[in-house]
């Protein structure tokens, strides 16, 4: 099954190829003009370009070729060499009645299936999430579901930041408070009591300042971050009760959210592998010493940029910089577990394509680590795609705060969503037939519609400005507005099934009706795009031009009143059919639906 537009595409290409001309001049677009025309082709004035000649004369050639397709009712040239395309409404109504047989809804799955892994999320141990765990949460998820829905095998890894600094930071911080966490850290003794999530989130935030300032601390807190990774007992203990009380706290944040891992490994699990790691890596030669550190250059000859030194002069260095395998302290750093990673993920799963959907501003990170990979062969060229994104900005432009100037707790924000919701709710007199709890699922839901759709109706490279108000509105180009669409659909859908009317074979003509059966054939193409480019917006538009052509569709054409039984049999298909088509793509989108409100 294809859908129309690349049918028609193929048609056109044939057509360009015909007249000895590239049958990639045949690509179709959806006509920006759609009171004249559903389809249009721009190559005419591509071709003529190309080979210096007239591109109506070349359009005309191939309108000639084209003029017997039985799915086209009008054919013509429009402006200097535009072929425009209109469909027969029997075309459209064979498309729409294949989409509405196909659980599917009209998309096929990709030629050749691949191991995908997606590392999203990235939550720290300790670390309260903030905004940008949050971007990378509901970007990642989104993928993972494109990505499995297209048949691709994914397996989604929430790479837990356990094994860094911050936790030789904890493990000092919580010995200088309490002498029965010290006897654990220092003598693996006693049993570890009180030391739960509101202390952890009390301690960390304390001894990161206080490291900022006082060198001693610091050098603990380093110290101890190379004992706990040389396995001190107690050390470990401690480690891995901060690791649990974390992971137990950040799994309820997600579900909360609808994200879901396979994998939830961290940077720990790496640790094994970094041994092999650093043998690998003295085998081929790339490991060099540095001022008692061990590095990896990754710069190719002639990258260069130009630094300042402290004392004000500049110098010429090579960029990237080398990444840091061993610190001088004989510790692992945040690349040298993100490399380990890699080879550790090469021998479990394989995977033909990772990505890694992480703030954009680690970019030069994903640089270093992806160029030693490649040199010590645990990855080939393209396999490893960083996936940056922008910032989720407050009004002043710059990334979110709360009003005390601290990181918005991901807790807190969804916590402000769902109060919005529940009044937005109220205002627009929805859900007050619910029972209390329905009532708050619904709520529950109307919040993440907001929070995921204003996130993923941005190309994920920009940044934008968070507006509560605007995001949880049920007008405009909002999820909780997508929400409403899809509940409209199905309180139409279960009125017409207890006046006991059933959905029967899709005829489309009027207007309305074709416009939606087009956009339900975009939908193939929104799927292909977002794969292609790593981006569920696209997704995110056609979620919203579907809602809009039903809205259409619905104030032009009758349905439970319709003239005929068989117009009506023909409607309540198309309406459940944008439906399943809606679900869909909102469940891609990584936001579910409730059934009334
Ligand atoms: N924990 C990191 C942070 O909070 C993000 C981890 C991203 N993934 C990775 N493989 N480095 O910044």
């Amino acid at each position: 099954m294809s859908d129309l537009k690349g049918l028609l595409g193929e048609a056109v290409g044939a057509a360009f190829a015909a007249e000895g001309l590239s049958a990639d001049y045949g690509r179709v677009t959806v006509s920006d003009r759609p009171d004249l025309a559903d389809f249009q082709s721009n190559g005419a004035l591509a071709a003529a370009k190309a080979a210096g000649r007239n591109p109506r004369e070349i359009a005309a050639g191939v309108v000639e070729r084209l003029k017997d397709d039985p799915r086209l009712a009008a054919l013509e040239i429009a402006g200097p060499g535009f072929i425009n395309m209109r469909l027969t409404g029997a075309a459209l109504t064979e498309r729409a009645a294949e989409i509405a047989a196909d659980r599917r809804s009209g998309a096929p799955t990709v030629a050749e299936q691949r191991r995908v892994l997606i590392d999203y999320a990235g939550p720290n141990v300790a670390k309260p999430m903030h905004v940008g765990h949050l971007r990378s949460s509901i970007i990642g998820e989104s993928l993972k579901r494109l990505f499995r829905f297209l048949g691709d095998e994914v397996l989604g890894d929430a790479h837990f930041g356990d094994w860094g600094f911050q936790m030789g930071l904890l493990i000092v911080a919580a010995s200088d408070e309490n002498p029965g966490w010290a006897r654990v850290a220092e003598a693996d003794e006693g049993e570890i009591e009180g030391l739960g999530l509101e202390v952890l989130d009390r301690l960390y935030p304390m001894a990161a300042a206080r490291a900022k300032e006082d060198k001693d601390y610091r050098d603990r807190a380093r110290r101890a971050t190379m004992e706990l990774q040389s396995g001190k007992a107690g050390y470990l203990r401690l480690w891995r009760h901060f690791v649990e009380v974390s992971r137990t706290a950040l799994k309820r944040e997600f579900k909360a959210l609808d994200v879901e891992f396979d994998l939830w490994k961290g940077e720990s699990d790496a640790d094994p592998l970094i041994a092999q790691m650093v043998e690998d890596l003295k085998t081929k030669g790339l490991l060099e010493l540095d001022q008692g550190a061990q590095i990896v250059r990754v710069a190719r000859e002639g990258e260069t940029k130009k630094k300042k030194l402290d004392d004000g002069t500049v110098v010429v260095v090579p960029t990237p910089d080398p990444l840091l395998v061993i610190s001088s302290e004989g510790s692992a750093m945040y690349g040298t577990t993100d490399l380990a990673t890699i080879l550790d993920r090469r021998q479990s799963f394989d995977p033909h394509l990772v990505l890694y959907v992480v703030d954009q501003r680690q970019a030069d990170h994903f640089e270093q680590v992806f160029r030693a990979s490649y040199l010590v062969g645990y990855a080939e060229q393209g396999q490893l795609e960083h996936l940056g994104f922008g910032t989720m900005n407050g009004p002043d432009g710059k990334p979110f705060k709360t009003r005390e100037g601290g990181v918005l707790k991901l807790h807190d924000l969804i916590e402000m969503a769902r109060e919005k919701a529940r009044q937005r709710l109220h205002e627009a007199g929805l859900g007050a037939e619910l029972s209390p709890e329905d009532f708050e699922a619904t709520a529950h839901k109307v919040a993440v519609a907001a929070i995921k759709f204003a996130d993923l109706q941005n190309f994920r490279g920009t940044s934008y400005i968070f507006d509560l108000d605007r995001f949880t509105s049920f007008e405009g180009k909002t999820g909780p507005y997508l929400l409403y669409q899809s509940v409209r659909i199905k309180s139409l859908l279960r009125k017409a099934e207890a006046e006991g009317h059933a959905a029967g074979p899709v005829v489309v003509e009027e207007p309305a009706e074709r416009e939606l059966a087009l956009t339900l054939d975009a939908f193939d193409a929104a799927l292909s795009e977002a794969y292609a480019k790593r981006a569920p917006n696209f997704l995110a538009e056609h979620a919203y031009r579907l809602a809009q052509s039903f809205s259409k569709f619905y104030a032009a054409c009758p349905v439970l009143i319709a003239p005929t039984p068989e117009l009506r049999a023909s409607r309540l298909n198309l309406a459940q059919t944008t439906l399943r088509q809606m679900d869909t793509v909102l469940a891609l989108l990584g936001i579910a639906t409730p059934e009334r409100m």
